[in-house]
Formats: C-alpha cells, sequence, structure tokens
C-alpha cells in the first residue's frame, strides 16, 4: 500500500505563522507536525509515501527526510500548485500511486492510541473500497460527519453539518482501494472551488463499498489548524510524554520497531541530536532494543 500525506493548503486559520512557512512544519512540542501524521503510516506498515506540499516549500520538507532512505523508506515529493481541495491529493499523486492501494493522511492530524497501530493494519487487511474512521467529538459541526444505523453501518457523510446527525466526527486518514484516481478524476469541484473528500467518500458509498471504523476511546484524534488547537496538541504530547517517558511522533524509533531500519542504524539517526532530548531517546530506545529486541510494542495486537 502507498501513503499520501497532504501537507499544503493555506493555514489561513494560523496567520500570521503560516505568511512564511508551512503548518504542517511547525513545531508541535518538540518535533515538527508533520512527524505525527508521517508516524501513523508507518505505524501502518506504509514505507512508500508521497508528501504533497506547497511549491515553494517543497524543499524544506526534502531537507527535513530526504529520499526516506535514512528512515528504511521511500519518500517522494510533488507540488500542489493551488489549493484545490483534499482529493486533488489523488490527481497530484496519481503517478505515485499507479494503480495500489493507498492511504491519505492530512498533514495536520495527530493521532494517538495504544491498540491504534493494530486497528490500522486490520482495517488495511480488510479494505473492501474505502475505509474512513469515525471518533466521537463534542462540537461534531465543525467536521465532516458520518451518521451510521443501528448496526454502525455508514449511511451518509455529511461536511461541516449544521445539524449533525450523530457526533461522529470522520478524521484526516483514509484509506482507498486501486480506483481512487479514477473516482477522484471523476469529481466536480465544490461550490467552494475544491475536489472534496467528502464527495469521494460519497461515491463509494453509493457502491456499498465504504466501511466506518470506530475509534474508540482509546484513541485520541487532534488536529492542530488553528492557534488554541496547536497549543493544545503541544500540551498533550508534552504531558504523555513527560508522564509516561515514552516520545510520540519519533519516526526513528517506529522505523526501527517496523524493521525499516535496524538498531545501529537508529542509534546514529539519534547521535546525530544527541544534544537535544529526543535525540537521546532515540539513542536510549536503539539500544534498549539492541539489549532486549522484543517484536515490537507497536505491533501488540
Ligand atoms: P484545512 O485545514 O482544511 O485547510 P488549510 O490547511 O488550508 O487551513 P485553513 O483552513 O486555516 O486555511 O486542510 C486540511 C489539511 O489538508 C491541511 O494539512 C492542509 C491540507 N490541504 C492541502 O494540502 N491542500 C488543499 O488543497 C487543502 C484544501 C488542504
Amino acid at each position: 500500500m502507498k501513503g499520501i500525506l497532504l501537507a499544503g493548503g493555506n493555514g489561513t486559520r494560523l496567520l500570521p505563522l503560516t505568511l512564511v512557512g508551512s503548518k504542517q512544519l511547525a513545531p508541535v512540542y518538540d518535533k515538527p507536525m508533520v512527524y505525527y501524521p508521517l508516524s501513523v503510516l508507518m505505524l501502518t506498515g506504509i514505507d512508500d509515501v508521497l508528501i504533497i506540499a506547497r511549491p515553494a516549500e517543497i524543499g524544506l520538507f526534502r531537507k527535513l527526510f530526504g529520499d526516506g532512505s535514512r528512515l528504511g523508506m521511500r519518500i517522494d515529493y510533488a507540488p500542489q500548485e493551488q489549493p484545490q481541495g483534499i482529493a486533488d491529493a489523488f490527481l497530484v499523486g496519481a503517478r505515485h500511486i499507479k494503480g495500489e492501494d493507498c492511504a491519505l493522511i492530512l498533514g495536520d492530524n495527530l493521532f494517538h492510541g495504544a491498540r491504534l497501530p493494530s486497528l490500522l493494519r486490520r482495517t488495511v487487511r480488510e479494505l473492501r473500497g474505502c475505509a474512513l474512521f469515525g471518533h466521537q467529538v463534542a462540537e461534531p459541526r465543525h467536521f465532516g460527519v458520518a451518521e451510521i444505523d443501528a448496526k454502525g453501518q455508514l449511511i451518509s457523510i455529511e461536511e461541516k453539518p449544521d445539524h449533525p446527525r450523530s457526533n461522529l466526527a470522520i478524521p484526516g486518514l483514509y484509506f482507498f482501494d486501486d480506483t481512487v484516481t479514477d473516482v477522484a478524476r471523476g469529481l466536480r469541484p465544490s461550490v467552494r472551488g475544491e475536489l472534496e473528500i467528502t464527495d469521494v467518500l460519497r461515491a463509494y458509498l453509493a457502491e456499498g463499498r465504504a466501511d466506518l471504523v470506530w475509534l474508540g476511546r482509546g484513541v485520541t484524534w487532534l488536529d492542530a489548524g488553528t492557534h488554541e488547537s496547536l497549543l493544545d496538541a503541544g500540551r498533550f504530547v508534552r504531558d504523555i510524554q513527560h508522564r509516561q517517558g515514552i516520545c510520540l511522533g519519533c519516526i526513528e524509533e517506529i522505523a526501527m520497531y517496523m524493521g525499516f531500519i535496524d538498531a545501529e542504524a537508529c542509534y546514529r539517526l539519534g547521535a546525530e541530536m544527541k544534544s537535544s532530548p529526543y535525540g537521546q531517546y532515540v539513542m536510549r530506545s536503539a539500544r534498549a532494543h539492541q539489549l532486549n529486541p522484543t517484536p515490537s510494542k507497536f505491533l501488540e495486537e
């Protein structure tokens, strides 16, 4: 399965922070925001990722991740000339997907939860069209909202409804089969002039090929698109990391546990940043894995 990480957009709600910089490179506590969605793709088992960003910022993402080989991955980059909507990712990324299944994650979405990796991998194994997630929120009006029937089957999807039919928001993480590019090619721009992801999901739903997967209470989903939510996300990461002594969105550690790189390579990546607590954590994690190579704390079912 291929991965697409969509990290363009205007970021107008974060102005003036985004006047000359990318939202997805803004710090969420101790690392760039993009580390978190990238780590979700990696935990799904995806090692071939396309990062889509604004033309002026592509070089910064490339500087951060290179060709991905240091993480045992392949990472490519493609510019989105204009922010024409989330579903435009499948057109910009058509060559990358090349008739394979793909995951799409938005560059400002953060997920955390012990059961998340196994849930993601199960979702991929059982994919039969498209899979989207439902996460209970207090204020569904701000999000895409999923309506389900008594059996938990998806019935409808609404974008930022005034009168939501449920409190299940749809986070910015989706899995699609190899027909998604064709579906996206058939879309018309919405009144906002954008290719809407909701329309892609609805097309699958109309064919009875869209499954809603519940993200239960054990999974936290945050997006970091406003000043408040950016600070909240940073505080969340800080609190968990300090309390539990773990690091969220640590791509070097995840690459090691997923078997993309070995412990020695992970240690070396950490050592390059040894002055920072992040680098020291990576080094410690690599050494611990060498002493006690448990299969993976991320792979528990
Ligand atoms: P949004 O947060 O909806 O839009 P935005 O990032 O432009 O921010 P604002 O509303 O404050 O102006 O986008 C969600 C994610 O999708 C975000 O990571 C940016 C990305 N995106 C693109 O890369 N290209 C696009 O055309 C759109 C609409 C979004």
